[in-house]
């Protein structure tokens, strides 16, 4: 095997998705499509909210700042797949490897607290519909966002400082398409049982956002059934639809992979990974403005603008 004689003690095996070449390539056309279309996607919308007045509020600021981290959440294990497959190769340097793991962590964190944020945001509009503009200032909004970054980013130093201290003495073949954190610990030689008490307790804080999302929404839908209207209903489902559809996606597929022993983790699993790292940021965008007559109206206006001048 020529990536056995490649590697050295410096380097990590990425095997892949699922390890087997034909199967390799399809992804890595899947990859191909996909990864423009989550920067363009995203881009498009931050674009949009930017440049419509009438979209400068919580909601869409959040929104925007959502659609930024999906585009580097995506960046950050993507085009080395692409780049590997291209040069035919499956090696990553042990720095690399690393910096993965950390923006994996802090980004998927990020994002999930931006999705609370965003719950919170609906929950406030609709629930104290009088006081909504006192409680999401922009103060709050920008607090909101900040301290995304940095619970997410706070999250992500301990695993990478603790797996770095690691030693890998066997096998460097990790079990995916990028450096995840429960198949790098399965090739430590080290003892792990520290490590992987620590990303449990990582995934009780990436879950802390869920608890919030489903507060919020128990908040929404007392407050709708308050007064039951047709009126209501309706409004609450077309504002939190869209939310609602992206979390379950997140959650779901973020929960089927960590929520679990070490030891069942195998490479098949690569293949729930794609759903989360790949496919949520690419829907996106796609889920919220679809659905949303304000968004189609400003990337209308966003093409109108560029098209006329
Ligand atoms: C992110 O949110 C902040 C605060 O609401 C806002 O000022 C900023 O424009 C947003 N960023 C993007 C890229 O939309």
């Amino acid at each position: 095997m020529r990536e056995e004689n490649q590697s050295s003690t410096w380097e990590f095996i990425l095997l892949g998705v699922t390890g087997q070449q034909g199967q390799e390539d399809f992804f890595f056309v899947l990859f191909l499509f996909i990864y423009p279309i989550t920067v363009v996607g995203n881009l498009l919308i931050i674009l949009a909210i930017l440049s419509d007045s009438r979209l400068h509020n919580p909601m869409y600021f959040l929104l925007a700042n959502l659609s930024l981290v999906d585009i580097f959440f995506s960046t950050v294990t993507i085009p080395k797949m692409l780049a590997n497959h291209l040069l035919g190769t499956k090696v990553i340097s042990f720095g690399g490897c690393l910096t993965q793991m950390y923006f994996m962590i802090a980004l998927g964190n990020t994002d999930s607290y931006m999705l609370a944020a965003m719950a919170y945001d609906r929950a406030m509009a609709i629930s104290r519909p009088l006081h909504y503009t006192t409680i999401m200032s922009l103060w709050s909004c920008i607090l909101l966002v900040v301290a995304s970054w940095v619970i997410g980013n706070a999250n992500a130093l301990p695993h990478t400082l603790l797996t770095a201290n690691l030693s890998f003495c066997g096998s460097k073949e990790v079990a995916n398409f990028y450096c995840d954190i429960s198949p790098l610990l399965k090739l430590s030689c080290s003892d792990i049982h520290f490590n992987v008490k620590m990303m449990y307790l990582g995934v009780g804080i990436f879950s802390v956002p869920l608890l919030c999302i489903i507060i919020s929404y128990v908040h929404v839908f007392s407050t709708v059934l308050q007064v039951p209207s047709t009126q209501s209903i309706r409004k609450a489902f077309s504002t939190c639809g869209s939310h609602l559809t992206v979390v379950s996606l997140y959650y779901g597929t973020v929960m089927g992979m960590y929520f679990r022993p070490l030891t069942s983790y195998s490479l098949k699993d690569a293949v729930i990974t794609v759903m989360y790292m790949a496919v949520t940021p690419m829907l996106n965008p796609f889920i919220y403005s679809l659905r949303n007559r304000d968004m189609k109206a400003a990337l209308k206006k966003l093409f109108h603008s560029r098209s006329s001048s």
